[in-house]
Protein backbone atom coordinates (compact mmCIF):
# COMPACT_ATOMS: atom_id res chain seq x y z
CA UNK A 1 0.00 0.00 0.00
CA UNK A 2 1.33 3.27 -0.80
CA UNK A 3 1.93 6.43 1.98
CA UNK A 4 -1.30 8.08 2.88
CA UNK A 5 -1.24 11.64 1.03
CA UNK A 6 -0.98 14.45 3.28
CA UNK A 7 -2.10 17.81 3.27
CA UNK A 8 -0.12 19.70 0.71
CA UNK A 9 -0.18 23.06 3.48
CA UNK A 10 -0.81 23.17 6.83
CA UNK A 11 -3.68 25.69 5.51
CA UNK A 12 -5.26 22.47 3.43
CA UNK A 13 -5.60 21.11 7.23
CA UNK A 14 -7.36 24.31 8.63
CA UNK A 15 -9.38 24.91 5.95
CA UNK A 16 -11.03 20.79 6.14
CA UNK A 17 -11.33 20.79 9.60
CA UNK A 18 -12.70 24.76 10.51
CA UNK A 19 -14.99 24.01 7.23
CA UNK A 20 -16.56 20.61 9.04
CA UNK A 21 -16.40 22.02 12.45
CA UNK A 22 -18.11 25.85 11.21
CA UNK A 23 -21.90 25.07 9.99
CA UNK A 24 -25.02 24.98 11.14
CA UNK A 25 -23.80 23.89 14.53
CA UNK A 26 -22.74 27.70 15.51
CA UNK A 27 -25.70 29.29 13.57
CA UNK A 28 -28.58 27.17 13.83
CA UNK A 29 -28.01 24.98 16.94
CA UNK A 30 -25.66 26.96 18.91
CA UNK A 31 -28.75 30.06 19.33
CA UNK A 32 -31.53 27.92 20.13
CA UNK A 33 -30.05 25.45 22.27
CA UNK A 34 -28.65 28.44 24.37
CA UNK A 35 -32.38 29.89 24.59
CA UNK A 36 -33.85 26.46 25.86
CA UNK A 37 -31.47 26.48 28.66
CA UNK A 38 -31.47 29.96 29.76
CA UNK A 39 -28.71 31.65 28.62
CA UNK A 40 -25.64 33.11 30.14
CA UNK A 41 -24.89 30.29 32.34
CA UNK A 42 -25.42 27.57 29.66
CA UNK A 43 -23.29 29.93 27.44
CA UNK A 44 -19.96 29.57 30.52
CA UNK A 45 -20.03 25.93 30.62
CA UNK A 46 -20.53 25.59 27.23
CA UNK A 47 -17.14 27.37 26.58
CA UNK A 48 -15.75 25.68 29.60
CA UNK A 49 -16.46 22.50 28.33
CA UNK A 50 -15.39 23.00 24.80
CA UNK A 51 -12.03 24.01 26.13
CA UNK A 52 -12.04 21.04 29.02
CA UNK A 53 -13.53 18.39 26.93
CA UNK A 54 -13.96 19.11 23.41
CA UNK A 55 -10.55 20.05 23.01
CA UNK A 56 -8.64 17.18 24.28
CA UNK A 57 -11.19 14.80 22.67
CA UNK A 58 -10.74 16.65 18.82
CA UNK A 59 -6.37 15.88 19.91
CA UNK A 60 -7.36 12.40 20.99
CA UNK A 61 -8.94 11.89 17.50
CA UNK A 62 -6.39 13.90 15.68
CA UNK A 63 -3.76 11.89 17.42
CA UNK A 64 -5.79 8.54 16.58
CA UNK A 65 -6.04 9.43 12.89
CA UNK A 66 -2.29 10.63 12.71
CA UNK A 67 -0.45 8.02 14.73
CA UNK A 68 -2.73 4.89 12.53
CA UNK A 69 -2.97 6.84 9.18
CA UNK A 70 -6.06 5.26 8.56
CA UNK A 71 -9.94 6.61 9.08
CA UNK A 72 -12.54 5.76 12.07
CA UNK A 73 -13.27 1.83 11.75
CA UNK A 74 -9.92 0.77 11.09
CA UNK A 75 -8.34 3.33 13.60
CA UNK A 76 -10.56 2.09 16.09
CA UNK A 77 -9.60 -1.51 15.37
CA UNK A 78 -6.02 -1.16 16.07
CA UNK A 79 -6.72 -0.40 19.73
CA UNK A 80 -6.44 -3.64 21.58
CA UNK A 81 -7.13 -3.88 25.19
CA UNK A 82 -6.24 -7.03 26.56
CA UNK A 83 -5.79 -8.91 23.93
CA UNK A 84 -9.45 -7.92 22.88
CA UNK A 85 -10.93 -4.73 20.84
CA UNK A 86 -13.89 -3.74 23.24
CA UNK A 87 -13.74 -0.73 21.56
CA UNK A 88 -14.84 -1.14 17.79
CA UNK A 89 -18.17 -0.94 19.09
CA UNK A 90 -17.74 2.65 19.05
CA UNK A 91 -16.50 3.01 15.28
CA UNK A 92 -19.45 1.01 14.16
CA UNK A 93 -21.83 3.65 16.22
CA UNK A 94 -19.96 6.65 14.57
CA UNK A 95 -20.77 6.06 10.92
CA UNK A 96 -24.29 5.44 11.63
CA UNK A 97 -24.28 8.43 13.62
CA UNK A 98 -22.57 10.27 10.65
CA UNK A 99 -25.95 9.23 8.43
CA UNK A 100 -28.36 9.98 11.09
CA UNK A 101 -27.04 13.95 11.48
CA UNK A 102 -26.80 14.02 7.59
CA UNK A 103 -30.19 12.91 7.41
CA UNK A 104 -31.52 15.95 9.04
CA UNK A 105 -28.36 18.06 8.58
CA UNK A 106 -29.79 18.16 5.15
CA UNK A 107 -33.27 18.98 5.63
CA UNK A 108 -31.72 22.17 7.83
CA UNK A 109 -29.43 23.06 4.65
CA UNK A 110 -32.21 22.98 2.50
CA UNK A 111 -34.20 25.27 5.09
CA UNK A 112 -30.83 27.54 4.34
CA UNK A 113 -31.01 27.14 0.54
CA UNK A 114 -34.54 28.24 0.35
CA UNK A 115 -33.59 31.85 2.24
CA UNK A 116 -30.43 32.06 -0.37
CA UNK A 117 -33.03 31.42 -3.13
CA UNK A 118 -35.65 34.02 -1.34
CA UNK A 119 -33.09 36.89 -1.18
CA UNK A 120 -32.00 35.69 -4.84
CA UNK A 121 -35.76 36.78 -5.99
CA UNK A 122 -36.05 39.67 -4.01
CA UNK A 123 -33.10 41.05 -5.19
CA UNK A 124 -34.15 40.50 -8.67
CA UNK A 125 -37.19 41.96 -7.92
CA UNK A 126 -38.98 38.57 -8.90
CA UNK A 127 -40.91 37.62 -6.16
CA UNK A 128 -44.71 37.61 -4.84
CA UNK A 129 -45.71 39.31 -2.30
CA UNK A 130 -46.68 36.84 0.73
CA UNK A 131 -48.58 37.57 3.80
CA UNK A 132 -47.64 34.68 5.54
CA UNK A 133 -44.12 34.53 6.91
CA UNK A 134 -40.97 33.20 4.76
CA UNK A 135 -40.04 30.53 7.61
CA UNK A 136 -44.13 29.82 8.10
CA UNK A 137 -44.44 29.05 4.49
CA UNK A 138 -41.31 26.65 4.45
CA UNK A 139 -42.35 24.73 7.51
CA UNK A 140 -46.11 24.10 6.40
CA UNK A 141 -44.91 22.96 2.54
CA UNK A 142 -43.96 19.17 3.47
CA UNK A 143 -43.03 18.93 -0.27
CA UNK A 144 -40.89 21.80 -0.86
CA UNK A 145 -38.75 20.73 2.42
CA UNK A 146 -38.47 17.21 0.62
CA UNK A 147 -37.39 18.48 -2.55
CA UNK A 148 -34.82 21.05 -1.21
CA UNK A 149 -33.40 18.42 1.18
CA UNK A 150 -33.31 16.10 -2.07
CA UNK A 151 -31.15 18.78 -3.83
CA UNK A 152 -28.87 19.33 -1.52
CA UNK A 153 -28.42 15.71 -1.20
CA UNK A 154 -27.98 15.73 -4.39
CA UNK A 155 -25.04 18.39 -4.66
CA UNK A 156 -23.45 16.40 -1.48
CA UNK A 157 -23.25 13.58 -3.49
CA UNK A 158 -21.81 14.96 -6.54
CA UNK A 159 -18.62 16.62 -4.90
CA UNK A 160 -17.96 13.57 -3.03
CA UNK A 161 -18.26 11.52 -6.23
CA UNK A 162 -16.07 13.48 -8.67
CA UNK A 163 -13.75 13.59 -5.61
CA UNK A 164 -13.99 17.73 -6.16
CA UNK A 165 -13.83 18.54 -2.85
CA UNK A 166 -10.20 20.10 -3.65
CA UNK A 167 -11.85 22.72 -5.60
CA UNK A 168 -14.53 22.94 -3.21
CA UNK A 169 -12.70 23.52 -0.49
CA UNK A 170 -10.47 26.18 -2.01
CA UNK A 171 -14.25 28.03 -2.70
CA UNK A 172 -14.45 27.84 1.28
CA UNK A 173 -10.98 29.34 1.77
CA UNK A 174 -12.43 32.15 0.25
CA UNK A 175 -15.68 32.45 1.02
CA UNK A 176 -15.07 31.97 4.69
CA UNK A 177 -13.14 35.36 5.16
CA UNK A 178 -15.84 36.82 3.38
CA UNK A 179 -18.63 34.97 5.69
CA UNK A 180 -16.65 36.74 8.71
CA UNK A 181 -16.86 39.85 7.41
CA UNK A 182 -20.57 40.06 6.56
CA UNK A 183 -21.09 38.13 10.18
CA UNK A 184 -19.33 40.89 11.80
CA UNK A 185 -21.17 43.67 10.36
CA UNK A 186 -24.54 42.58 10.84
CA UNK A 187 -23.39 42.01 14.83
CA UNK A 188 -22.38 45.73 14.27
CA UNK A 189 -25.99 46.25 13.53
CA UNK A 190 -27.77 43.97 15.74
CA UNK A 191 -25.68 45.45 18.90
CA UNK A 192 -26.68 48.74 17.80
CA UNK A 193 -30.76 47.50 18.41
CA UNK A 194 -32.23 49.09 21.93
CA UNK A 195 -31.89 45.46 22.82
CA UNK A 196 -28.97 45.29 23.28
CA UNK A 197 -28.33 45.16 26.85
CA UNK A 198 -30.88 42.56 27.46
CA UNK A 199 -29.18 40.45 25.00
CA UNK A 200 -25.63 40.92 25.91
CA UNK A 201 -27.48 40.47 29.96
CA UNK A 202 -28.78 37.68 28.89
CA UNK A 203 -26.15 35.85 27.13
CA UNK A 204 -22.86 36.71 29.45
CA UNK A 205 -24.19 37.28 33.10
CA UNK A 206 -24.52 33.55 34.43
CA UNK A 207 -27.86 32.89 36.05
CA UNK A 208 -26.87 29.64 37.32
CA UNK A 209 -30.88 29.25 38.65
CA UNK A 210 -31.76 29.00 34.54
CA UNK A 211 -30.02 25.27 34.18
CA UNK A 212 -32.17 22.52 34.09
CA UNK A 213 -31.00 19.22 34.87
CA UNK A 214 -29.92 18.14 30.57
CA UNK A 215 -28.27 21.56 30.98
CA UNK A 216 -24.95 19.22 30.95
CA UNK A 217 -26.00 17.27 28.55
CA UNK A 218 -27.18 19.89 26.42
CA UNK A 219 -23.50 21.24 26.55
CA UNK A 220 -21.74 18.13 26.09
CA UNK A 221 -23.40 16.76 22.70
CA UNK A 222 -23.65 20.51 21.30
CA UNK A 223 -19.71 20.46 22.01
CA UNK A 224 -19.58 17.45 20.29
CA UNK A 225 -21.48 18.84 17.68
CA UNK A 226 -20.33 21.79 16.53
CA UNK A 227 -16.73 20.70 16.63
CA UNK A 228 -17.43 17.83 15.33
CA UNK A 229 -15.98 15.11 17.93
CA UNK A 230 -17.13 12.03 18.45
CA UNK A 231 -18.16 11.04 14.43
CA UNK A 232 -14.41 9.69 13.20
CA UNK A 233 -14.26 13.07 11.01
CA UNK A 234 -11.67 14.40 12.59
CA UNK A 235 -9.53 10.63 12.82
CA UNK A 236 -9.64 10.91 9.11
CA UNK A 237 -7.98 14.29 9.24
CA UNK A 238 -6.21 13.45 11.34
CA UNK A 239 -4.42 11.08 9.32
CA UNK A 240 -3.53 13.58 6.47
CA UNK A 241 -2.06 15.84 8.59
CA UNK A 242 1.93 16.06 8.02
CA UNK A 243 4.45 14.43 9.70
CA UNK A 244 5.64 18.30 10.88
CA UNK A 245 2.53 19.37 11.92
CA UNK A 246 1.94 19.63 15.87
CA UNK A 247 -1.12 18.01 16.91
CA UNK A 248 -2.20 20.19 20.32
CA UNK A 249 -1.43 23.23 18.63
CA UNK A 250 -4.27 22.40 15.07
CA UNK A 251 -6.66 21.35 17.64
CA UNK A 252 -6.33 24.23 19.82
CA UNK A 253 -6.97 26.51 16.36
CA UNK A 254 -9.81 24.54 15.46
CA UNK A 255 -11.63 25.11 18.88
CA UNK A 256 -10.97 28.60 19.13
CA UNK A 257 -12.42 29.56 15.89
CA UNK A 258 -15.44 27.46 16.61
CA UNK A 259 -16.37 28.87 19.62
CA UNK A 260 -15.63 32.38 19.02
CA UNK A 261 -17.72 31.74 15.82
CA UNK A 262 -21.02 30.28 17.61
CA UNK A 263 -20.37 33.17 19.97
CA UNK A 264 -21.07 35.67 17.53
CA UNK A 265 -23.89 33.83 16.22
CA UNK A 266 -25.25 34.48 19.49
CA UNK A 267 -24.23 38.47 19.59
CA UNK A 268 -26.39 38.78 15.94
CA UNK A 269 -29.34 36.59 16.89
CA UNK A 270 -30.01 38.04 20.43
CA UNK A 271 -30.31 41.09 20.27
CA UNK A 272 -32.65 40.44 17.57
CA UNK A 273 -34.87 38.02 19.60
CA UNK A 274 -35.19 40.74 22.45
CA UNK A 275 -36.83 43.11 20.19
CA UNK A 276 -40.18 42.02 20.52
CA UNK A 277 -40.72 39.52 18.79
CA UNK A 278 -43.24 36.72 19.23
CA UNK A 279 -40.70 33.44 18.52
CA UNK A 280 -40.13 31.66 21.21
CA UNK A 281 -36.05 31.81 21.95
CA UNK A 282 -36.25 27.53 22.15
CA UNK A 283 -37.44 27.41 18.40
CA UNK A 284 -35.26 25.62 16.54
CA UNK A 285 -36.02 27.90 13.88
CA UNK A 286 -34.73 30.92 15.67
CA UNK A 287 -32.43 32.16 13.29
CA UNK A 288 -34.46 31.65 10.17
CA UNK A 289 -37.28 33.19 12.10
CA UNK A 290 -35.41 36.32 13.22
CA UNK A 291 -32.74 37.03 10.66
CA UNK A 292 -34.49 37.52 7.28
CA UNK A 293 -36.94 40.32 9.20
CA UNK A 294 -34.06 41.79 10.46
CA UNK A 295 -32.20 42.14 7.25
CA UNK A 296 -35.19 43.33 5.14
CA UNK A 297 -35.07 46.86 7.32
CA UNK A 298 -31.51 47.40 6.65
CA UNK A 299 -30.28 49.53 3.87
CA UNK A 300 -28.70 46.97 1.51
CA UNK A 301 -30.18 44.20 3.69
CA UNK A 302 -31.54 42.08 0.30
CA UNK A 303 -27.89 41.68 -0.73
CA UNK A 304 -26.50 41.04 2.69
CA UNK A 305 -28.65 38.38 3.24
CA UNK A 306 -27.91 36.87 -0.06
CA UNK A 307 -24.40 37.14 0.64
CA UNK A 308 -24.42 35.83 4.21
CA UNK A 309 -27.21 32.90 3.33
CA UNK A 310 -24.88 31.80 0.21
CA UNK A 311 -21.85 32.35 2.76
CA UNK A 312 -23.92 29.94 5.48
CA UNK A 313 -24.97 27.15 2.67
CA UNK A 314 -21.28 26.47 1.64
CA UNK A 315 -20.85 26.22 5.20
CA UNK A 316 -23.71 23.39 5.59
CA UNK A 317 -22.22 22.00 2.52
CA UNK A 318 -18.70 21.07 3.25
CA UNK A 319 -19.69 19.91 6.43
CA UNK A 320 -22.35 17.51 4.79
CA UNK A 321 -19.12 16.76 2.55
CA UNK A 322 -17.36 15.47 5.55
CA UNK A 323 -20.57 13.58 7.05
CA UNK A 324 -20.95 11.26 3.73
CA UNK A 325 -17.65 11.59 2.64
CA UNK A 326 -16.99 9.22 6.57
CA UNK A 327 -19.59 6.88 5.79
CA UNK A 328 -18.44 6.69 1.66
CA UNK A 329 -14.61 5.81 2.41
CA UNK A 330 -15.11 3.63 5.69
CA UNK A 331 -17.64 1.26 3.34
CA UNK A 332 -14.97 2.00 0.51
CA UNK A 333 -12.28 0.61 2.65
CA UNK A 334 -14.38 -2.30 4.46
CA UNK A 335 -16.20 -3.44 2.49
CA UNK A 336 -14.67 -3.07 -0.89
CA UNK A 337 -18.03 -1.94 -2.49
CA UNK A 338 -17.58 0.98 -5.45
CA UNK A 339 -17.18 4.34 -4.20
CA UNK A 340 -20.01 5.26 -6.43
CA UNK A 341 -22.60 2.74 -5.69
CA UNK A 342 -22.03 3.53 -2.04
CA UNK A 343 -22.53 7.27 -2.25
CA UNK A 344 -25.72 6.86 -4.58
CA UNK A 345 -26.98 4.42 -1.26
CA UNK A 346 -26.51 6.19 1.40
CA UNK A 347 -27.29 9.61 0.04
CA UNK A 348 -30.93 7.50 -0.65
CA UNK A 349 -30.87 6.23 2.61
CA UNK A 350 -29.98 9.70 4.18
CA UNK A 351 -33.08 11.06 1.83
CA UNK A 352 -35.31 8.47 3.31
CA UNK A 353 -34.59 8.97 6.91
CA UNK A 354 -34.40 12.56 6.12
CA UNK A 355 -38.44 12.60 5.41
CA UNK A 356 -39.12 12.29 8.92
CA UNK A 357 -37.59 16.01 10.09
CA UNK A 358 -38.47 16.57 6.70
CA UNK A 359 -42.51 16.71 7.49
CA UNK A 360 -42.12 16.95 10.76
CA UNK A 361 -43.95 20.75 10.54
CA UNK A 362 -46.74 19.58 8.03
CA UNK A 363 -48.07 15.82 7.50
CA UNK A 364 -45.90 14.33 10.90
CA UNK A 365 -46.87 17.80 13.33
CA UNK A 366 -48.83 15.64 15.53
CA UNK A 367 -46.08 12.46 16.19
CA UNK A 368 -44.06 14.00 18.98
CA UNK A 369 -40.81 12.19 20.83
CA UNK A 370 -40.65 13.46 24.64
CA UNK A 371 -43.20 16.41 23.61
CA UNK A 372 -41.12 17.77 20.84
CA UNK A 373 -41.71 17.77 16.91
CA UNK A 374 -39.83 15.06 14.94
CA UNK A 375 -37.18 17.34 13.82
CA UNK A 376 -36.19 18.20 17.41
CA UNK A 377 -36.61 14.90 19.01
CA UNK A 378 -34.19 13.46 16.42
CA UNK A 379 -31.83 15.64 17.02
CA UNK A 380 -31.96 15.51 20.89
CA UNK A 381 -31.72 11.64 20.69
CA UNK A 382 -28.94 11.68 18.46
CA UNK A 383 -26.94 14.62 19.88
CA UNK A 384 -27.81 14.50 23.65
CA UNK A 385 -27.89 10.63 24.03
CA UNK A 386 -25.82 8.68 21.67
CA UNK A 387 -22.99 11.27 20.45
CA UNK A 388 -21.74 11.60 24.53
CA UNK A 389 -21.69 8.10 24.67
CA UNK A 390 -19.53 7.72 21.78
CA UNK A 391 -17.30 10.49 22.68
CA UNK A 392 -16.70 8.77 26.10
CA UNK A 393 -15.94 5.65 24.28
CA UNK A 394 -13.48 7.27 21.86
CA UNK A 395 -11.61 9.02 24.91
CA UNK A 396 -11.00 5.47 26.78
CA UNK A 397 -10.23 3.64 23.56
CA UNK A 398 -7.75 5.96 23.15
CA UNK A 399 -6.53 6.04 26.94
CA UNK A 400 -6.33 2.13 26.75
CA UNK A 401 -6.01 0.77 23.44
CA UNK A 402 -2.64 3.13 22.71
CA UNK A 403 0.38 3.03 23.32
CA UNK A 404 1.55 6.14 25.83
CA UNK A 405 4.90 5.99 23.65
CA UNK A 406 3.05 6.67 20.39
CA UNK A 407 1.12 9.19 21.87
CA UNK A 408 3.37 11.13 23.94
CA UNK A 409 5.66 11.59 20.49
CA UNK A 410 2.57 13.11 18.72
CA UNK A 411 1.53 15.16 21.61
CA UNK A 412 5.00 16.72 23.04
CA UNK A 413 6.41 19.33 21.02
CA UNK A 414 10.68 19.16 22.22
CA UNK A 415 10.28 23.07 21.17
CA UNK A 416 7.59 24.26 23.68
CA UNK A 417 8.10 23.02 27.40
CA UNK A 418 4.81 23.14 28.27
CA UNK A 419 3.59 20.40 26.12
CA UNK A 420 5.13 17.79 28.42
CA UNK A 421 2.97 18.80 31.63
CA UNK A 422 0.08 19.33 28.81
CA UNK A 423 0.47 15.44 27.82
CA UNK A 424 -0.43 14.51 31.51
CA UNK A 425 -3.28 16.49 31.84
CA UNK A 426 -4.84 15.59 28.50
CA UNK A 427 -4.04 11.71 29.76
CA UNK A 428 -6.25 12.40 32.80
CA UNK A 429 -8.70 14.02 30.85
CA UNK A 430 -9.49 11.58 28.44
CA UNK A 431 -9.04 8.83 30.99
CA UNK A 432 -11.00 10.25 33.73
CA UNK A 433 -12.95 13.32 33.13
CA UNK A 434 -14.60 13.02 30.19
CA UNK A 435 -15.98 9.23 30.52
CA UNK A 436 -17.06 10.38 34.25
CA UNK A 437 -18.64 13.53 33.40
CA UNK A 438 -20.93 12.26 30.57
CA UNK A 439 -22.31 9.44 32.88
CA UNK A 440 -22.97 12.19 35.80
CA UNK A 441 -24.57 14.17 33.04
CA UNK A 442 -26.42 11.33 31.70
CA UNK A 443 -28.03 10.41 34.89
CA UNK A 444 -28.59 13.97 35.48
CA UNK A 445 -30.45 13.74 32.41
CA UNK A 446 -32.62 10.76 33.03
CA UNK A 447 -33.45 12.48 36.87
CA UNK A 448 -34.80 15.22 35.11
CA UNK A 449 -37.20 13.32 33.06
CA UNK A 450 -38.61 12.25 35.96
CA UNK A 451 -38.86 15.51 37.51
N1 LIG B 1 -19.61 20.54 13.21
C1 LIG B 1 -20.63 20.69 12.22
C2 LIG B 1 -21.43 21.95 12.56
O1 LIG B 1 -21.23 22.55 13.57
C3 LIG B 1 -21.51 19.48 12.13
C4 LIG B 1 -20.75 18.24 11.78
C5 LIG B 1 -20.62 17.22 12.69
C6 LIG B 1 -20.13 18.12 10.54
C7 LIG B 1 -19.86 16.10 12.37
C8 LIG B 1 -19.38 16.99 10.23
C9 LIG B 1 -19.26 15.97 11.17
O2 LIG B 1 -22.27 22.34 11.85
Amino acid sequence: MGKRLSWATRFGFYLAAIGSACGLGNLWRFPYVVGENGGGAFVLLYVFLALTFGLPLLIGELILGKATRKSVLTAVDTLEYEKKKPFRIFGKMALVLNLAVLSYYAVISGWVLHFAIQFLVRLLGIHQAQTQSMMDLLLNNGLLQVGLTSVHLLFTIIVVLKGIQDGLEKWVGWMMPLFGVLMLILVVRSLSLSSNQEALRFLFYPDFSKLTYSSMIHAIGHVCFTLSVGFGTMVTFGSYLREEDHVPTAGFRVTIVDTLISLFAGLLIFPIAFQGTNTPMTDPGLLFELLPSFLFELPGGILFGFGFFICLYLAALSASIGLLEVIVSNIEDRLKYRRSSSAWVVGIVALIVGMVPALSGSALKGIRIFGKGMLEGLDSIVINWILPIIAAGMALGITYGMKKMDKERLFVDTNKMESASLFSHWEVALKWYIPILVVVALVFQVFGLFQ
